[in-house]
């Protein structure tokens, strides 16, 4: 009888061999250098992590406009690859392996963030109703600038050229982050997408854009090395939509011809903002989609355990844990107690709460003497 697979058991996604079934989330935590360029200190940081079966980094804008907060790293220019070559070198030097989460923040952005102090795009001129941290303090969401269909194909084009400087920057794929009210998703839901163009109205509209970036993605890097993120359902960023339930499934139904590495699913945004949905979407999603799913949301040891082991899927997402375990597949391993992430800590600021939070092995050294 073939064993049951486990969290620790090796498994294959695309082309690539991950050597557990562990996978580090995607989480912004604000602090690239000038020019949106990785740091040392961010080489550091994934590298620490670099026990994960796969990392997917922080949101990453593909283009100035695309760019969301204060600090976050971009893949435009080539010194941001030249950046993120350090981080991937490192990652790899350590056995792992890292996608790189393209992020175009669309409407969650500021024009105190932007170019020329441009107002953000979206599909529509409609807010989202909060405020936004941008480099003078906190300012409320402000009316996107609605994009004309003859632009669109540029916003794709940005998407292109960062999957291509993916590859100078080392990556072994890149995912699109068409979760949580980011800009694939703005298209997607009805409460942001009022276009009577072919990006919007009918399903086959709002999900147009999404599926061309996709399509833009999968042409550089190949179907097996591109993954995707959808959080079906959830409300933060005032992502609202008629009929979830039935735009992901239509969503997922139309990703199974591209034979993608994987469809990643939230289940909890990690924000502690918006409602979740009515139903659960791995199991919404289940039937419909053919390929590998990744779920995140709220797992630990023993219900990533049970996920795998019960074939409801293949890998598990781990995020905020993550955040304060670096050597967290050790500690599953393990089974002992985890570091609390401390929320001050989350975005931004310098390596306190970044790099800082300890292995069980720096836990048991004994302290320096002077
Ligand atoms: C500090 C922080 C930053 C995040 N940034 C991103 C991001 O850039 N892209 C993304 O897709 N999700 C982001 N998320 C959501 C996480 O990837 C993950 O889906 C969420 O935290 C739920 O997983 P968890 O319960 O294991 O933490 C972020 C979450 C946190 C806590």
């Amino acid at each position: 009888m073939p064993m049951q697979p486990g969290l620790f058991t090796p498994v294959k996604v695309g082309p690539l061999e991950l050597r557990n079934r562990i996978v580090m989330s995607p989480m912004t935590r604000i602090r690239a250098g000038e020019g949106c360029v990785p740091t040392e200190s961010m080489v550091r940081y994934y590298s620490q992590r670099a026990s994960a079966g796969l990392i997917i980094t922080e949101g990453t804008h593909p283009s100035q406009m695309g760019r969301g907060y204060t600090f976050p790293p971009g893949l435009h220019t080539d010194e941001q690859a030249a950046g993120w070559r350090k981080v991937t070198d490192a990652v790899h030097a350590a056995g792992g392996r890292i996608f790189v989460q393209l992020m175009h923040a669309g409407r969650v952005s500021h024009s105190n963030l932007l170019p020329d102090h441009a107002l953000p795009v979206a599909p529509s001129a409609i807010a989202i109703n909060g405020d936004v941290h941008t480099f003078d303090g906190k300012h409320p969401f402000e009316i996107p600038r609605p994009l004309a269909t003859e632009e669109i194909s540029a916003v794709i084009e940005e998407y292109r050229r960062a999957a291509e400087l993916s590859i100078k920057a080392g990556f072994d794929g890149v995912e699109l982050h068409a979760a949580t009210g980011y800009l694939p998703n703005q298209f997607q839901v009805t409460g942001s997408n009022r276009r009577t163009d072919a990006y919007g109205g009918s399903l086959d509209g709002r999900t147009r854009f999404t599926l061309e970036v996709m399509e833009a993605l999968c042409g550089v890097r190949g179907a097996d090395r591109v993954g995707i993120k959808i959080a079906p359902g959830y409300t933060v960023n005032d992502t609202f939509d008629d009929d979830p339930a039935k735009t992901y499934t239509y969503l997922a139904r139309r990703l199974n011809p591209l034979g993608l590495a994987y469809l990643h699913v939230g289940y909890d945004s990690g924000y502690g903002r918006g409602t979740a949905p009515p139903f659960n979407p791995i199991d919404l999603l289940r039937s419909v989609y053919t390929g590998t799913l990744l779920p995140v949301g709220g797992f630990n040891k023993a219900t990533g355990e049970a996920a795998v082991a019960e074939g409801r899927t293949d890998l598990v997402v781990y995020g905020r844990m993550f955040i304060s375990n670096p050597d967290l597949v050790e500690r599953l391993r393990l089974d002992v107690p985890m570091n609390s992430p401390d929320v001050r800590t989350f975005y931004g600021g310098d390596d306190h709460g970044y790099t800082d939070y300890p292995t069980l092995a720096e836990e048991k050294r004994p302290a320096q003497s002077p």
